[in-house]
């Protein structure tokens, strides 16, 4: 049911960008209901099937995208972007504001109730959609995700440091839980599908084994690995604990920029890391000087601690350094 209070009502909200963070929470609420019922509730996962009615169900992600853009178009926001469209939407030709938006992430967790969210990234909105959103990251007024997992949180910026709300099941609100994550500087916990190693560039490869080598090797200490599958997830944790995360190009087909969107996924993510005191690129450059060249273009993403990230960049260096010799 969604919520007839604003369900967020807090002062660091800034007032312009209040009524789109409540239309995003009050659609997550009803996303977090959802995914709550599990195989009690309807088909999540990418099956789209009937119900017992007869009813034709739809897949969680196109539910979710449907609930996010009829809740916004209730907003002062002109054009939608979602990664479950190919062009953005107009929403209200006056709308001040432009919503960038991932409404399901970690699709490989919705049917094994792991964490799964929703990424989005406010700009302010220019005449046509493209000029709104491929433009450098580091314009976006806001950035956050929700995560689905065992307690809702909305996490957010708005380019003043990094918030945390987490959803009162009792109330049907987000309270103000944290009002300043921070990634600590120093980490030893890293992130990346191993599987790909084999098609991993060499300053990836040098990077991670000087991790697997752990108080043997360079580094002089034992790291230890995570990887979810869902991004949110992912991010949430090196918030919380830190980390380093790398989803790197790779010679698969395709992989050549990785497998993260820039304007829906990457740029709010880098956003909270850099707010949160982290750091985020793509290897050589900040993901935050980056802009789109196109609405779902992917680029290579590392971000956490920064001392991690540094590494990863020295490692880029050190390999452009030895191919140019
Ligand atoms: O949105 C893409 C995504 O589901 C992310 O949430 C996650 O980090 C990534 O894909 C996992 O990719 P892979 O299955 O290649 O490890
Ligand atoms: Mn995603």
């Amino acid at each position: 049911m969604t919520s007839p209070h604003p369900v967020i009502d807090h002062p660091e909200v800034p007032a312009a960008l209040a009524e789109i963070i409540n239309a995003l929470s009050t659609a997550a609420i009803d996303v977090n209901a959802i995914i709550g019922h599990g195989p009690l509730g309807q088909t999540l996962g990418a099956q789209v099937g009937e119900n017992t009615d007869g009813d034709t169900q739809k897949a969680l992600d196109v539910q979710a995208d449907e609930m996010f853009a009829h809740a916004l178009g209730q907003t002062d926001v002109r054009w939608y972007a979602s990664e479950e469209q190919d062009i953005a939407l107009e929403l209200n030709p006056g709308g001040a504001c432009a919503v960038a938006i991932d409404p399901l992430d970690g699709s490989s967790n919705i049917d094994v109730n792991v964490s799964i969210g929703t990424i989005f990234s406010i700009f302010d909105a220019k005449d046509d959609a493209g000029a709104s959103f491929l433009r450098p990251a580091s314009e976006q007024l806001a950035g956050g995700y929700v995560i689905y997992g065992p307690h809702c949180a909305l996490v957010v910026t708005f380019g003043n440091g990094v918030l945390m709300f987490v959803l009162d099941r009792d109330s049907g609100r987000f309270e103000l839980a944290a009002p300043e994550l921070h990634i600590p500087e120093k980490t030893s916990e890293f992130a990346i599908n191993a599987s790909n190693r084999r098609h991993w560039q060499a300053p990836v490869r040098a990077y991670i084994d000087t991790c697997l080598a752990g108080a043997d090797g360079p580094r002089g200490r034992d790291f230890n690995m995570r990887w979810v599958g869902s991004l949110v997830a992912e991010t949430h944790r090196i918030l919380s604990r830190g980390g380093v995360f790398l989803y790197p190009g790779d010679a698969r087909k395709g992989y050549a920029q990785g497998r993260l969107r820039m304007v829906y996924e990457c740029a709010p993510i880098a956003f909270l890391a850099e707010q949160a005191g982290g750091l985020a690129t793509d290897g050589s450059k900040p993901i935050m000087s980056h802009k789109a060249p196109d609405l779902h273009a992917r680029i290579p993403l590392v971000f956490g601690s920064a001392e991690e990230v540094r590494e990863v960049e020295r490692a880029h260096a050190d390999d452009t350094k030895a191919l140019e010799a």
